[in-house]
């Protein structure tokens, strides 16, 4: 295991029951107390692709996006839930275990031709990032990839992720 694998996979925390019974929870918290991890984790990420815009998703994807940006030299561009955002938006709703939901960006936060890698926290499911991919390739966009801290492989999102390159700093 690699160094850095190692210095992410202390510091998340199982939160077991939490938000609702038998869902585990990882708290990234820890991590982001910790100078040392959090500068190696923004460090990788902002090392990964030359790109000109960071997109992060609503909420935890912001905490890392947003230095990411910064030490790549890039702009940050917010994907947020519904109704946040407000000026005009692009929006696209995705399927939730119970219902669904619905992501919105600026619609001139990006433009044609731009290079972009979308940046959250954990890939689950994987809808969130896909429907993240999708929002961003309408506004012309161009997605380089997603990387994610975490990716919990048994839930099998990366295959929601077609045709974009899916980078996981560590996999469980
Ligand atoms: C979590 C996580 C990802 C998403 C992953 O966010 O931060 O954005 O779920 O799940 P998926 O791969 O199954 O789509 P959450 O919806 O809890 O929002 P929050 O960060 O605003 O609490």
């Amino acid at each position: 295991m690699s160094e850095l694998n190692s210095l992410i996979l202390e510091r998340i925390r199982d939160v077991p029951d939490y938000p609702k019974q038998g869902i585990q929870f990882k708290d990234i918290t820890p991590l982001l107390a910790d100078p040392v991890a959090m500068a190696a984790v923004v460090d990788e990420l902002a090392g990964l692709y030359q790109v000109d815009k960071i997109v992060g998703i609503e909420a935890r994807g912001f905490i890392l996006a947003a230095p990411v940006a910064y030490r790549a030299g890039a702009g940050f561009v917010p994907v947020r839930k519904k109704g946040k955002l407000p000026a005009e938006t692009l929006e696209e709703s995705y399927d939730l275990e119970y219902g669904s939901a619905t992501i919105e960006v600026h619609r001139d936060a990006l433009a044609p031709g731009e290079r972009v890698l979308v940046i959250d926290d954990v890939l689950a499911t994987g809808g969130t990032a896909a429907a993240t991919v999708e929002l961003v390739r309408r506004t012309g966009a161009e997605v380089v990839a997603v990387a994610v801290l975490m990716e919990l492989a048994f839930l099998g999102g990366r295959e929601r992720l077609t045709g974009v390159p899916l980078h996981s700093l560590v996999i469980v």
